[in-house]
Formats: C-alpha cells, structure tokens, sequence
C-alpha cells in the first residue's frame, strides 16, 4: 500500500536504532485483549438506537448497502464533520487533562512520498520521539519478550484473509490482525474469518495514511472508524493498535493513548513481505530467507515482525517460515499474550 522508499530507508533506521530498548510492560494483570465493556473508552463506541455492549442489535444486514452507509467512504481519511460529539469531546477532556505534547508539528511529504518534519526539528528525540526516526518510548511495544515470536498480520481483511486463516486454524495457533477500517467495510466475510479463526482483532486505522502527516481531529477520526467497525462487527472495543508505516510520533501516541486508551504497537523486525513483487526486487525467496537468518539468530530480545496479509505472497511467507519457527523453538503468541510478560 504505498509503499515508498523512504519507508525502507526508515526502517533501516528503526533496525540500527540504539534508542532504549522496550521490555515489554509490566502489568501483568492488568490487560486484556479488548477495552472494558464499562469503561469510559467503551462508552464512546455506542450506535444509534442501541445499548453500549449489544452490537448490531437489530442493526442492518453486514455488508448491505445500508451497512455500508453506517461508515464514512472507505480508502480515505474520514471528513472530521462525521466525528461523533462524544470523541471530539473525549480530546478535548484529554487536552485538558494534560500531557499533550507541546512541539510537534506536521510532516508533509515531498514529491517522491518521503515524510518530513520541518527544517530544524530532530524527530529522533523529545520531544517528537518519532518511530521510523529511531524512537521508542517506554510504553510502545517493540521488543517481544525473549524466545517468544509476537505473531501479527497487517493490512486485512483482504483476499489473501481466507488462505491465512485456514493456516492458522490448521495449526492451532492464534495472531493479532491489525486491521484497516475500510478493508472491513469492503470485505465483512473475510473479517468474520478472522474472528472464526480465533484472531485477536486490533487497529491499523480507516485509511492507511501517514498519521504524523494529519491533524488532531483527523487522528481521531482514522482511529476513531477503525474501532467503531470492529466494535459493531464484533462487540469488541480493541485496545491494541499499528501505526501504518510505523508512522508514529507522540503527538499520535497522545490521541491513540489518551483518547483511546491503546497498547501501541511497532516492530523490532521487517519480513519485508510488502515489498514483494514491485519494490527493490524483493521476492517470497528473499523474505523468506531474511525471516530464517532471524529465527537462526538470537532470542533475546525476542520477535516482533513486522508481516502482512496484503496479499498471497505475504502469506506464503509465513506459511514457508512457520515450520522454522516451530523447529526452532520459537514460543508463538498473538500480542495479547505477550503484554505483560518481561525480557529477562
Ligand atoms: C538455521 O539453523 C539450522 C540448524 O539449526 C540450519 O540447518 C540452517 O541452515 C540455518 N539457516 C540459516 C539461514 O542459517
Ligand atoms: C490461496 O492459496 C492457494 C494455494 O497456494 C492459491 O492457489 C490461491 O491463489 C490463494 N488464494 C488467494 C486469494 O490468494
Ligand atoms: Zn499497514
């Protein structure tokens, strides 16, 4: 999905990043998969007509034209005049609250797509602390605890949903999907098999785009329709998100965080199944090797990759490298299951 060169070129930046390295989090018994149905984070995912907590209650048919119109149009950053009150005024509380970050303007993209704060600005430090400038903060989730593969798929729902599924089914395992709005908008059966497959169901925003590079209220907006599609499909509030592109700095940690009450998620390591078949030349032979030089390699910290379910290709990779992971020892888990746990 629009990928670029600047992507690569940042996440080779993230690769040789020496910013202190995350441990995990370390409330074991304090997270769940999904947001508390009681909680206020609940509470701002409610439709017209129904109770908080009842999904779809006499709501139309999914993936009726009349569903469909309970969305914005898909594929593009939602207009903010369709922002529920109740969001906007969840900002503004915490605005109010404090801890919004002060110094952080937009990136703009020039003409080959690359991503750029203004001159003068180091994204790579406080207090933007920008991802694909190398950046992590205590409370982003990069490392996977040591021996454990974190097991997440983004971009679904999409063609390749179906192919993923019946492997994961197959094999008893179970990975976050970090999912696009819109993709569930235009393909609610594959979305249900995700959740068939016993799937962990977490945000990957409405359209796609480069959060750093959008306002406030945009932000809440492409987060915002993420959450309330799978809420509505599902009776699920996700607490877990990806930023697209890894596109992260603390202005949009803030509102994912503070507004939404999300674990955000990144990456310690690329299977670079995105950029098969067009870019750089990378193939399913490429990322498959590059995926087994890191199962051969050490355990400590342990995986958390970046792979996709874009497409057959992506999934044909995993599918190729599962039995590595499997012979090498690799203790498999979706991300729930990993929060909480500390690298030794
Ligand atoms: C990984 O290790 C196995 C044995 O543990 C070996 O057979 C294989 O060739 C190694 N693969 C790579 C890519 O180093
Ligand atoms: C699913 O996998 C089969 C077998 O590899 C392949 O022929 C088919 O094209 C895949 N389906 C999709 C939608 O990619
Ligand atoms: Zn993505």
């Amino acid at each position: 999905m629009k990928l670029t060169a600047s992507l690569l070129a940042s996440v080779l930046s993230i690769m040789v990043a020496t910013a202190a390295p995350l441990e995990g989090r370390d409330n074991p018994h304090n997270v769940e998969p999904y947001q508390d149905k009681h909680s206020d984070v609940a509470k701002l995912f409610v439709r017209a007509g129904e109770k908080a907590g009842k999904p779809l209650a006499n709501g139309p048919t999914i993936g009726s034209a009349e569903w469909k119109a309970l969305y914005p149009p898909v594929e593009k950053v939602p207009d903010v005049s369709l922002t529920p009150k109740s969001w906007t005024a969840a900002l503004a509380a915490a605005k109010k609250a404090g801890g919004y970050p002060s110094g952080v303007p937009l990136t703009t993209a020039d003409a080959s797509g690359n991503y750029a704060y203004p001159a003068g600005v180091n994204p790579s430090v406080e207090p933007v602390c920008s991802f694909p400038n190398g950046c992590n903060k205590a409370s982003d989730f990069y490392n996977a605890p040591d021996g454990v593969l974190a097991l997440s798929f983004d971009d679904g729902p999409t063609a390749a949903t179906t192919n993923l599924t019946n492997f994961i089914k197959k094999n008893q395992i179970s990975a976050s999907h970090n999912m696009i709005g819109s993709h569930i908008v235009e393909l609610p059966t594959q979305f249900q098999q995700i959740i068939a497959s016993g799937g962990h169901l977490s945000v990957h925003t409405w359209s796609h785009m480069h959060n750093s590079a959008l306002t406030d209220e945009q932000i809440l907006a492409e987060i915002g329709w993420c959450m309330q599609v799978i809420y509505d499909n599902s009776g699920l509030v996700p607490k877990f998100w990806r930023p697209p592109y890894g596109d992260l700095d603390n202005r949009v940690r803030f509102i994912a965080e503070n507004v939404f009450n999300l674990i955000t998620v990144t990456w310690n390591r690329d299977s670079r199944d995105w950029a098969i078949p067009s870019l750089f030349d990378q193939t399913v032979q490429k990322s498959v090797d590059e995926v087994r030089s890191y199962v051969n390699g050490s355990k400590s910290p342990g995986m958390n990759i970046l792979e996709h379910e874009l497409n057959n290709a992506c999934v044909t990779v995993f599918e190729t490298v599962y039995t590595d992971y499997v012979n090498d020892g690799w203790d498999i888990r979706n991300l729930v299951s990993l929060v909480g746990r500390r690298r030794l």
